[in-house]
């Protein structure tokens, strides 16, 4: 049996810094974003906003679909983590009413995790037909105001419904994958901002993807070219754009490159240029980009994903999309959360950069802010407080 993701749904900040002002005010030529990095506009998290906010806000469209029946399975993925001890889906459990009978536990390597997240909950659906996981990756990518990897920040989150009746993909059961020790990007402890080697953290991605596509072939016999499309973890969209090429020249693959991206890539790029990086959602914000924006119907098609975790972790793998999946897409409120965003101004930016919360754990009320349905209320006695924001 093929279990998969029978729903997906994301989320990203209310708010947004449009990159040609960031240009502008650090006197970098706009063509270097747009065209070199490939981002136009990148989300921004205001104080009332976090992981949970934001998972919660991802998931609730599905739940108000669908229901929490048959959930026995939270898994959250994040590198953005907002405790220690306790973890971000039991915040989101709670916010979203789920069931008591249930395992929730949050999951870590960088990038990466999410796709951990989504296999472990097909493995235990399909051990136990009927039952469902919720797959929810969130992160607010952060990196030091000037620096090079400023307009690859972002922030969103993604929910996906995992079961035997994958209305939207099923998952193929082959994995290519490549772990190393390697040090390209990292967030110690105490810090808020990622640490990065910028241009040697682009070829260790590739070098990964070389490596866990090479294992995958090995399982399945399949040439690139067998993909109808293909999704690939999009810190920044020229990066997809570099993994693509990477492979058609591996393979060797015969034609026009500049086609067979745009055939193969572009459709999935679409909400991650205006987004921007959000770690452990990107790639399945991608997913849900090819899905919202095909132009042709993709029902029964095969797709590969590759994911990809700093540090490192990489993992090739495939699903068919299936058929009648357009019935069960959030397009339209995807379309309409993008188009609905208040556009900063490079010093609010900053401002909410550098907002620091007390840390000290006692009381602090937040601003309200433009939040979807869940917002970070305050902070007492080191107890993060959420409730309803409409
Ligand atoms: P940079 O210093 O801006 O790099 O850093 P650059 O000067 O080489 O410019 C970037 C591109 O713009 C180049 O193209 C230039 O030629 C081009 P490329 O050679 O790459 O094809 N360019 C122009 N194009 C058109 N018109 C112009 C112009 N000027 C220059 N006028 C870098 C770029 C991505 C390194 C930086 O933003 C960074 O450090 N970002 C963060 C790290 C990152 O995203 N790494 C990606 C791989 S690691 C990963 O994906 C994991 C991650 O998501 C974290 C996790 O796993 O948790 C990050």
């Amino acid at each position: 049996m093929n279990a998969g993701i029978e729903r997906i749904s994301f989320y990203t900040s209310r708010y947004a810094l449009d990159l040609k002002t960031l240009a502008e005010a650090r006197g970098v030529e706009w063509d270097k974003y747009r065209v070199g990095i490939g981002q136009e506009i990148m989300a921004v998290p205001p104080p009332d906003e976090d992981i949970v906010t934001m998972a919660a806000s991802a998931a609730k469209p599905i739940l108000d679909e669908c229901g929490t029946e048959g959930i026995n399975l939270v898994l959250f993925a994040t590198e953005s983590s907002i405790d220690q001890s306790k973890s971000a889906g039991l915040f989101v459990h709670g916010l979203l009413g789920l069931p008591a009978r249930c395992r929730v536990v949050e999951l870590k390597q960088a990038c990466y995790s999410a796709t951990l997240a989504l296999r472990m909950a097909a493995l235990a659906v399909n051990a136990n037909p009927g039952s469902k996981a919720l797959v929810l990756a969130a992160d607010v990518a952060r990196y030091e105001i000037g620096s090079a990897a400023e307009p690859t920040q972002g922030c969103g989150a993604v929910a996906m419904l995992v079961s035997t009746n994958p209305a939207i993909l099923a998952l193929d059961d082959a994995s290519g994958l490549h772990a190393e020790d390697v040090m390209d990007f990292w967030r110690p402890n105490y810090r808020d901002e990622a640490v990065v080697e910028g241009k040697a953290s682009t070829r260790v991605y590739l070098h990964t993807l070389q490596h866990a596509w090479q294992h995958y072939k090995e399982q399945t016999g399949r040439a690139l070219t067998d993909f109808a499309r293909c999704c690939y973890h999009s810190p920044f969209t020229n990066m997809a754009v570099k993994a693509h090429k990477t492979l058609l020249k591996a393979d060797a693959v015969a034609g026009d490159e500049a086609g067979h991206l745009q055939r193969q890539v572009d459709e999935s790029l679409r909400y991650n240029r205006i987004v921007g990086n959000t770690y452990t959602a990107s790639l399945y914000i991608c997913l849900a980009s090819l899905l919202d924006h095909a132009t042709e119907p993709l029902d029964g098609q095969p797709v590969s994903l590759f994911s990809y975790g700093s540090g490192c972790m990489g993992e090739f793998f495939s699903g068919r999309i299936a058929s009648g999946y357009r019935d069960v897409l959030y397009t339209s409120r995807h379309r309409a959360q993008l188009a609905d965003r208040t556009l900063l101004e490079v010093q609010q930016y900053e401002d909410i950069f550098n907002l620091t919360i007390p840390r000290d754990g006692w009381d602090y009320t937040f601003s309200q802010y433009r939040t979807g349905p869940f917002r970070l209320a305050g902070i007492s006695a080191h107890k993060r407080r959420y409730e309803r924001a409409d």
